[in-house]
C-alpha cells in the first residue's frame, strides 16, 4: 500500500506508524493527547451545543456564525472563555477593559462589556505561537527556548529560518534568570521593523517535557528581565488548570505582569487551548494579549484576511459553555488525569530504581525520569521496546540541540487508563532495573 493511500485510512494523528496507540501489544507513554475514553462523551455534548448555537443562529443572528468572524472572536466566544478561566486562574482575565470601564461606563455597562478585550480566538496553541512569531518577532531577531521544551514547538519555529533560537539553561524551579540575562543581553537590538527584536517562549505550568511548575520569584524574574530588555514572553498555557497538588499563587504567568506597575508595558502572552481539556480535534485556543499588542494582531494581515480563526467551533464552545457542558465535562476529565497522574507516581515513587530519579509533578500530563549520566534513554528505548513493548520519547527529542539530554526520558499520563498506566510503569522500572544491570555488566566485562 503507497504512503499516501495508509494516511487515507487514519483516523488521528497517533493511528499507525510510529506512533500507533493501538497497537495491541505496545503500550505508548509517549503521547501528550487526552485518551479516547476521555473523549467519549464529545459527540452528545457537542451535538447539544450544536443545536443550542444554531437554533439561536436561526432564530435571532441570522445565521452570521457562517460569516467571516469579527477578528478577535466574537463577544460572546470571549464572554464564556474570560468568565470560566478567572474563575479557574483566581485571577480576572482581561482585567483592563475592566478598569476602562469602571471609569468610563455605568455599571450595567461594565456587566454588558465585561472583560474580554484581550482574547483572540486561535485554532490551537499551536497556531497560536505560529501568529505571534509571524506578526510580532522581527525577523532578524531570537527565540529564547528552555534548554528542553515542547518539541513540535521547536520544529515550528525552525520554519523561520532567520530566527536564531537559543537554549537557556533550566533548573528545578524554571528557567536559570542568569544564563537567560546573559543570552538576552547580548543579542538585544532596537528593531526597526516589528514590535520585538525578541521572545522567551516557555510553558512555566506544568512545562512540557519536565512537568515543571515555575517558581513565584522565577516568574518575577522573567517579567522584570522581559521589561528590562524589552522582549516578548509567550507562554503555552496548556495545562494550567490541572493541578493535582495545591493550586499555586497564580496559575498563569501573566498574572505576574501586574498592569498597576510603575514599569508595566505589557511583555507576556498567554497563549491557551481546549485542546488537553476539551479535545485536540476541536482546533480551539485563546491568545490573552496586554492592550499594547492586541491592535497589532486584531489589524494583521492573517487575521483580516479570514476573520476570526475558528468562528463556527468557537460559537459551538461558546453554546458548550453557556449549557454548562464544557464545565461539567473538563471537571471528569480533570479527575481522571488526576487519579492517572497520582498512580502512575505512587508505583515510580515504590519501583524506580534509586540511581534513577523523577521529580513529582504537581500537575499537567508529563513525568521526565533520568537515568544515570552515563546511560542513554535511547537505548533504554530500544530495550523496553523489546522485551516490554513499552515506548516513551527520549530527552534529546526535547532539545534544540539533540546532544543533550541523553540520560532523560518523558512518560504522559493522559492517554492511558489507571490499569494500564500502573502495569505499564511497573514493567517500565523492571525492564529499568535489568537494563541498568545488563549495562554495568557489559562495562565490566
Ligand atoms: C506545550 C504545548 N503547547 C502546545 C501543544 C499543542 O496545542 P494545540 O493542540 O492547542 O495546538 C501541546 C501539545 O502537546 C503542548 O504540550
Amino acid at each position: 500500500m503507497s504512503h499516501q493511500s495508509q494516511e487515507l485510512r487514519l483516523k488521528h494523528l497517533f493511528d499507525g506508524g510510529d506512533w500507533n496507540v493501538y497497537a495491541p501489544d505496545i503500550l505508548n507513554l509517549g503521547v501528550g493527547a487526552p485518551g479516547t475514553d476521555l473523549l467519549e462523551p464529545c459527540c452528545d455534548l457537542f451535538q447539544q451545543a450544536t443545536a443550542h448555537c444554531l437554533k439561536r443562529e436561526k432564530n435571532v443572528n441570522q445565521s452570521l456564525i457562517f460569516q467571516y468572524g469579527p477578528t478577535s472572536g466574537t463577544f460572546e466566544v470571549r464572554h464564556q472563555l474570560a468568565k470560566y478561566f478567572s474563575q479557574m486562574y483566581d485571577s480576572t482575565v482581561n482585567r483592563s477593559v475592566f478598569l476602562k470601564a469602571l471609569f468610563t461606563l455605568s455599571l450595567n455597562d461594565c456587566f454588558l462589556h465585561d472583560c474580554s478585550e484581550d482574547l483572540i480566538i486561535t485554532t490551537g496553541a499551536t497556531q497560536g505561537l505560529h501568529f505571534v512569531l509571524s506578526t510580532l518577532i522581527d525577523f532578524n531577531g531570537c527565540i529564547f527556548v528552555d534548554e528542553f521544551t515542547y518539541m513540535i514547538a521547536l520544529d515550528s519555529m525552525k520554519h523561520f529560518t532567520t530566527l536564531q533560537i537559543v537554549p537557556v539553561k533550566l533548573n528545578a524551579d524554571g528557567v536559570d534568570l542568569i544564563d537567560l540575562e546573559e543570552k538576552v543581553k547580548t543579542r538585544q537590538f532596537k528593531s526597526k521593523s516589528k514590535e520585538f527584536w525578541g521572545i522567551y517562549y516557555t510553558i512555566p505550568t506544568y512545562h512540557n517535557p519536565t512537568g515543571i511548575l515555575f517558581s513565584p520569584d522565577v516568574c518575577r524574574g522573567i517579567v522584570r528581565l522581559a521589561r528590562k530588555f524589552d522582549f516578548l514572553v509567550l507562554c503555552d498555557d496548556v495545562y494550567n488548570i490541572l493541578h493535582y497538588a495545591e493550586k499555586p499563587l497564580h496559575s498563569r504567568l501573566l498574572s505576574y505582569d501586574v498592569r498597576t506597575d510603575g514599569d508595566y508595558v505589557g511583555n507576556v502572552i498567554s497563549n491557551g487551548s481546549f485542546s488537553k481539556i476539551i479535545g485536540p480535534g476541536v482546533r480551539l485556543g485563546w491568545l490573552e494579549v496586554p492592550p499594547r499588542i492586541k491592535p497589532q494582531l486584531d489589524s494583521s494581515g492573517i487575521i483580516n484576511s479570514g476573520g476570526c480563526f475558528n468562528n463556527y467551533t468557537a460559537g459551538i464552545v461558546a453554546s458548550l459553555f453557556e449549557l454548562d457542558l464544557a464545565q461539567q465535562h473538563i471537571a471528569r476529565v480533570y479527575e481522571s488525569y488526576k487519579e492517572r497522574m497520582l498512580a502512575t507516581i505512587a508505583i515510580l515513587n515504590a519501583e524506580l530504581p534509586q540511581e534513577c530519579h523523577f521529580s513529582a509533578p504537581r500537575g499537567g500530563y508529563f513525568i521526565w525520569i533520568s537515568l544515570p549520566p552515563e546511560l542513554d534513554a535511547r537505548e533504554f528505548g530500544q530495550y523496553c521496546l523489546k522485551y516490554e513493548k513499552i515506548t516513551f520519547i527520549p530527552g534529546p527529542r526535547f532539545a534544540v540541540d539533540n546532544g543533550i539530554g541523553k540520560h532523560y526520558f518523558r512518560i504522559s499520563i493522559a492517554f492511558h487508563s489507571t490499569e494500564k498506566l500502573v502495569d505499564g510503569t511497573k514493567r517500565l522500572c523492571s525492564a529499568l532495573k535489568s537494563f541498568m544491570a545488563k549495562t554495568s555488566d557489559g562495562r565490566q566485562t
